[in-house]
């Protein structure tokens, strides 16, 4: 049984099978419509949600399936003290495939080690969102024609930005892709991501504070809101909160090709003006969601032509030390090992939220 918890889970030829069954579902949905019949999807989101639960919730609709679940940590027994581990255990005798969103990162993972059907990472905390980056490739790959040789530009909130992280570690993977990193130097990637993912990788980035100077080289450009729910100092967030704001001035100093994402909820970072913008992408990539999150339920449900293999097991070695980060699923989730792995770097880290030693 395969999941869905890091960007990294899947291969790039079954990334690519996933994007053209995706296409291949937005061209001719009505051939889908009963692929999942009496199929259940159970969506357990601990934090709120407009496009990934909906989204995931239209797409098991679509493969004639049905769906259960909670949307909030207060209507499920979260509150009365249950753990992700007793959760996901009896949940998987209600479902045969569940997405969860949860604030702590790592709670999927966490999730998925005692799961019996496949767990799919719909975002955790600050750290990782893989399934928003299927939707921001397919619509990459549909206004650009390819994933390769692309300068991308991602602004705002890199640091708590889950779908940033996730993107990134993606399209590391291609070749040619070069990243300008655009934020305040208070909410520059986390270190893990430059040391583990980037350095390693030999792509090309760079650092800057500067929208309208990054604008003339981009491709893309990925705007992200400031993550207010993440800030432990309400007066840092509103310091930063309009750090950025893209409008129809600054879209003038970009590529006439150029796509504009944003895996939204926008607050003020794109204006209203930006939209009638051809370029802009952003509605289509929320409607790509829905395509992408069909294809990887049918994928992990083993529905397609060419299934997927198993993953062998991981034969990494874990050392247990305890977890510094507070938003860490191992801080609050009772009976969990504090498990650590050697990075490519060559630091210890936290299995689940990627935390230094
Ligand atoms: N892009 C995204 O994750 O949106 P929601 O928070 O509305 O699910």
């Amino acid at each position: 049984m395969r999941h869905l918890i890091n960007p990294l889970d899947f291969s790039l030829d079954e990334l690519h099978d996933l994007l053209n069954l995706a296409d291949d579902i937005a061209a001719a949905p009505e051939k889908y419509q009963d692929v999942c019949a009496h199929k259940k999807l159970a969506t357990l989101f601990y934090e709120p949600s407009t496009r990934t639960r909906l989204s995931f919730e239209a797409a098991m609709m679509n493969l004639g399936g049905s769906v259960l679940g909670f949307s909030s940590a207060d209507s499920s027994s979260a509150s009365k003290g249950e753990s992700v581990a007793d959760t996901i255990r009896v949940v998987s005798a209600y479902a045969d495939i569940a997405a969860m969103r949860h604030p702590r990162e790592g709670a999927p993972l966490r999730a998925s080690m005692y799961s019996r059907i496949p767990v799919i990472n719909a975002g955790d905390g600050g750290h990782e969102h893989p399934t928003q980056t299927l939707t921001d490739l397919m619509t990459i790959r549909r206004r650009c024609g390819k994933l390769d040789g692309l300068t991308i530009g991602l602004c705002g909130d890199l640091k708590f930005g889950r779908t940033v992280h996730s993107l990134i570690t993606t399209m590391v993977r291609y070749p040619n892709t070069k990243f300008v990193l655009i934020s305040p130097k208070e909410l520059r990637v986390p270190d893990y991501i430059y040391n583990d993912v980037l350095k390693p990788s030999g792509c090309r980035y760079v650092k800057t504070t500067s929208l309208e100077e990054a604008m003339p080289q981009l491709d893309v450009l990925y705007m992200t809101r400031i993550q207010r729910e993440r800030f432990a100092d309400p007066n840092e967030y509103r310091r930063l909160k309009d750090s950025y704001i893209l409008t129809p001035d600054k879209m003038a100093l970009g590529k006439p090709d150029l796509a504009v994402l944003h895996p939204l909820p926008r607050v003020n970072e794109i204006t209203l003006e930006v939209d009638d913008d051809p370029r802009a992408a952003y509605f289509e990539q929320a409607q790509n969601g829905v395509y992408v999150r069909m294809a990887l339920i049918m994928t992990l449900l083993g529905l397609t032509e060419k299934p997927l293999a198993d993953k062998p097991a991981s034969s990494r070695e874990l050392v247990e030390m305890h977890c510094p980060n507070p938003r860490c699923i191992t801080g609050v989730e009772e009976g969990v090992k504090h498990l650590f792995h050697r990075a490519p770097d060559g630091v210890l880290r936290c299995i689940y939220c990627e935390q230094e030693a």
